[in-house]
């Protein structure tokens, strides 16, 4: 993805330094673009912790990486189980995004093959390389398929579509080009004349700060707009269609995603517009029935809807914007019953939000 013509990725390795892994620090975005070289594997979890970096995708490929890293500590302290150790704290760093489990999984069923600590520490590092090039395939095959559902709309509609979208799921939340942005950039590409409504997506503001950060630099005409409007633009008729990404998705399509999102499919339901998923297969829960009765839903500090940072005199500043007294509940996430999701778009094409539809998406 582009910034002032200048291709960047979410994550990368640092060259000729494989044992380095370079990330933008999504929390200055975009005000300032900071890289981050990442080390160890602490540092990796602290970075997931912190939502340096984030997004469900992004988050399964920085634990693979967390995970080689371990294994390159293992290689100096001669000490094996230090592997486990970290591998636990990895998988707890963030518990909704089903992607860092499913990497996880991968790099623990290789690392329990073979004790010899060379082998560990080139094995991880593919499947590390595996996991992101597959993201990336992904993002690429979404667009693809996701654009049918925009060019249809676009044809009953002059060439043009109003999409709204809510969080960021694009390049920053991915590895390039985004998951529910993929088939806007694409329907660009392909002539559509398309305006984006940006959700600021409270309390953490990826909307309005990360998505509406990338739409710029890609040139998309947007505009953000606070949580509560959508509906109100739903009920006018100035959306097409919504699309979002998705953190964890069950085997009956249900959907969890940034906290509120549901009010958004409620909002599109009761106006008759298609709602639609992104989501590449490595977010997809094959061990889940049913979502909305059993995703973790993290629960995150307090201090994220109490105070709200942004630019003053060309520093990041933080304000308090609430009754300095109270006290603040913080879900991170939220579950769209899958009767809301019009289709789900991965990888592999265009799914209902079905059981029998999306077990076959299991490789
Ligand atoms: O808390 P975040 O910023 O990690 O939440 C991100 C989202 O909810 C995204 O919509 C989701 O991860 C899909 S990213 C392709």
């Amino acid at each position: 993805m582009r910034i002032n013509e200048k291709h960047y990725k979410s994550l990368w390795e640092k060259e000729n330094f494989p044992e380095v892994i370079s990330i933008i620090d999504q929390r200055k975005l975009p005000y300032f673009i900071d890289i981050i070289d990442i080390n160890s594997s602490s540092k990796m979890i602290d970075a997931i912790k912190s939502m340096a970096l984030r997004g469900a995708p992004l988050i399964g490929v920085a634990g693979a990486y967390a995970a080689y890293l371990a294994c390159l500590e293992a290689r100096i302290s001669l000490n094996y189980s230090n592997i486990d150790f970290a591998l636990n704290l990895i998988k707890n760093a963030r518990p909704t995004a089903v992607n860092l489990i499913w990497a996880i999984n991968k790099q623990e069923k290789f690392i329990a093959s073979t004790r010899n600590f060379d082998e560990l520490v080139e094995g991880s590092l593919q499947i590390a390389r595996d996991i992101y090039k597959f993201e990336l395939e992904c993002s690429t095959k979404i667009a693809e398929n996701g654009v049918l559902l925009l060019k249809d709309i676009a044809e009953k509609n002059n060439g043009k579509i109003n999409i709204l979208t809510h969080c960021n799921a694009g390049w920053l939340a991915t590895i390039d080009y985004g998951t529910a942005t993929a088939p806007i950039y694409k329907a660009r590409d392909l002539g559509i004349d398309v305006h984006v409504w940006v959700d600021e997506t409270r309390p953490r503001n990826q909307g309005a700060k990360l998505t509406a950060f990338e739409l710029y630099h890609e040139k998309i005409s947007h505009s953000i707009i606070v949580d509560n409007a959508g509906g109100h633009l739903m009920q006018k008729g100035f959306v097409d269609c919504v699309i979002v990404g998705c953190d964890r998705v069950a085997l009956n399509g249900d959907v969890c995603n940034k906290i509120g999102t549901y009010l958004k499919a409620l909002a599109a339901f009761d106006n008759g517009i298609p709602f639609y998923v992104a989501m590449p297969s490595s977010t997809l829960d094959f061990s889940l029935d049913n979502g909305v009765n059993s995703i973790n839903i993290e629960e995150r500090d307090e201090f994220e809807v109490l105070e709200l940072d942004g630019l003053f005199n060309n520093s990041i500043i933080n304000s308090k914007v609430a009754n300095p007294f109270s006290r603040a509940c913080n879900p991170g996430f939220d579950v769209t019953p899958s009767k809301y999701v019009s289709k789900l778009i991965s990888e592999k094409g265009l799914h209902n939000p079905k059981r029998e539809e999306l077990i076959l998406l299991k490789d």
